[in-house]
């Protein structure tokens, strides 16, 4: 099939489905999307969407563009950072009135919640600020987005793997999809193409993120030579279920939640003395891993402790209804009665394509590449710098959906309509073609089983040349032994084979541009913790990393940061 529309979207969270909304009667709108839309990442979002509404205690929108900017320890372009908190009380009444059921107050308003880093007075204390539908926020806004979608007639590529953009006369003119059901190949020609494609915490072993999140878009842009920003900013949520993964909300500590280690002692008041359990979540990681290493891990183990006994049973059934399923889901475990064991999770990917506040994404010369906008987890505005806050991100998705939708129906007019060329497809065609003829080899998932080993154990919480350095030497055999990878099922219709094989080379890439940033960044600053240079070094290293494939190579630059109101500062909670 070749399609041809004005504007496409990749992607159906809530960045993807935010724009299409706003793109709605402004030509014809298509989403394509790697899973159902209802079945998308944005859905597993927990605790809130943080706007300064003040409906709890008084807020302003200067508090939490401050937070955002300290959080994010300073490497957050404090412009964007000034459009989130400025518009997010709007962006949250605008979702109240499509109809998305928020919690509320006993006088009517929407309720809000503590959550990690936000406060009042510029850090003087916590503050709620998280507004929210009990532990399943993301998943009510998605199903209500999706909704508005669909009213507004927008049509749905659901479960197409999106397998090469078309960049082509200077600009993207489309892309090429693998239907899933069919194995059928299908050129989507458009004059404005968005990618909205969320994150890649599949780079890791233990993740909060579903499988979809291989960081399709982030990677098809990166293959064509679109620079990938401020990589090495990996977020570990501090409270996933151990050995799973699976996250447990910030919002069980917003509601009074406490972390102890193999004492029982509330280690957390010794790091972070003002806001204790509700500090960033770089801080709290850290502070976990180093309970674990000097011994005070529970049974000396590998993880801590999230007490939620004292909140009550129908505290917890009325605003913790998921999490507390999911501890007695896969863990057999009452979080009424017993404490719920957690370590760190890969959560959050802060690096992404860079783009400019209204979503346009900007090419290695630092000028908008035509037809080509970003928003959302895949790209990097960047509002969350090197550690974002909890809750921030459903209002980046909402906020900065909004605006590339906004920008890309204002710049169809002037945008040509695509040529009508030969069979864009056709490399696709031919590396399926010659996959399908590879002998057997190697099978994907031990490769990826590995790659995502390798992560874990070198390019995590805490870093150091030496395990960077050994992560790049792991992945480069993978590359190699990538190149030998066959197929195990030689089918088209529904072949999950070879959606891994292609997903693999987006996990590879990406966990690559993770890895090279890393070791470039001879500092600590955020989510990126290098041992071996524990300070923050301003002097040298306020500024962003931009890595780009140039012939095969990375090629790593940097770009400023932008900062208006607030002078880096060290960061103490
Ligand atoms: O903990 C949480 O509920 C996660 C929220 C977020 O990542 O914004």
């Amino acid at each position: 099939m070749t399609f041809e529309s004005d504007a496409l979207i990749v992607g159906a969270g809530l960045a993807g489905l935010r724009a299409a909304v706003e793109l709605a009667g402004r030509g014809d709108v298509a989403v394509v999307s790697k899973v159902y839309p209802t079945r998308s990442h944005s859905g597993a979002a927990q605790g809130g969407i943080a706007a300064a509404l003040g409906n709890e205690e008084p807020d302003s929108w200067e508090w939490h563009m401050y937070d955002t900017v300290k959080g994010g320890d300073y490497l957050t372009d404090q412009d964007a950072a000034e459009v989130l908190a400025r518009d997010a009380p709007r962006a949250v009444y605008e979702l109240e009135h499509m109809g998305v059921p928020f919690d509320r107050t006993p006088s009517g308003t929407i309720a809000q919640r503590a959550f990690g880093g936000h406060t009042r007075e510029f850090g003087a204390a916590a503050i709620k600020r998280a507004c929210h539908a009990a532990d399943h926020t993301g998943r009510v806004i998605l199903d209500t987005l999706h909704s508005e979608a669909l009213r507004h007639g927008i049509r749905f590529f659901s479960e197409f793997h999106v397998v090469d953009l078309i960049l082509q006369h200077g600009r993207c003119e489309g892309l090429v999809a693998l239907e899933l059901a069919t194995g059928e190949l299908h050129v989507l020609r458009s004059r404005a193409t968005l990618l909205a494609t969320g994150g890649f915490g599949k780079v890791y072993k233990t993740t909060s993120n579903c499988f979809a999140n291989t960081g399709d878009g982030a990677y098809l842009a990166y293959r064509a030579g679109v620079p990938l920003q401020d990589m090495e900013f990996v977020q570990f949520h501090p409270t996933g279920i151990c050995g799973l993964g699976i996250l447990i909300s910030e919002a069980a500590r917003g509601e009074g939640g406490i972390l102890r280690n193999r004492n029982g002692e509330r280690f957390m008041e010794r790091y972070a003395p003002t806001i204790k359990d509700l500090a960033p979540r770089d801080v709290v990681s850290r502070a976990i891993l180093t309970e674990v290493r000097e011994g005070r891990g529970i049974d000396g183990r590998d993880f801590v402790h999230l007490d939620l006994t004292h909140l009550g049973k129908d505290a917890l059934a009325a605003k913790l209804f998921d999490i507390t399923s999911f501890a007695m889901t896969y863990l057999g475990i009452d979080a009424s009665v017993d404490p719920i064991p957690v370590q760190p999770t890969c959560h959050y990917m802060m690096g992404g394509l860079p783009t400019d506040a209204d979503g346009r994404v900007l090419g290695a010369d630092g000028k908008p590449m035509p037809g080509l906008y970003a928003a959302g987890e895949c790209a990097c505005v960047s509002v969350h710098g090197a550690n974002r806050l909890g809750c921030n991100s459903l209002l980046d998705l909402v906020v900065f959906g909004r605006r590339a939708g906004r920008t890309m129906g204002e710049e169809l007019p002037a945008l040509p309509r695509p040529a009508a060329e030969p069979d864009a497809a056709a490399p696709v065609r031919g590396r399926l073609a010659e996959l399908r003829r590879r002998p057997g080899g190697e099978r994907v998932g031990a490769l990826r089983s590995h790659l995502q080993q390798v992560m874990m154990e070198s390019c995590s919480v805490f870093r150091t040349e030496g395990s960077l350095s050994r992560a790049l030497g792991e992945i480069e055999g993978l590359e190699v032994r990538r190149d030998e990878v066959s197929l195990a099922d030689p089918g088209s219709r529904w072949n999950a084979d070879l959606l891994e094989v292609l997903e693999f080379d987006s996990l590879l890439a990406l966990a690559k541009a993770i890895v090279v940033s890393a070791l470039a960044r001879t500092e600590s600053r955020g989510a990126h913790f290098r041992e071996d240079f524990p300070e923050r070094d301003d002097a040298a290293w306020l500024k962003h990393t931009q890595v780009r494939l140039a012939e095969g190579e990375i090629e790593v630059s940097y770009k400023p940061v932008t900062v208006t109101r607030f002078t880096p500062k060290p960061r103490v909670y």
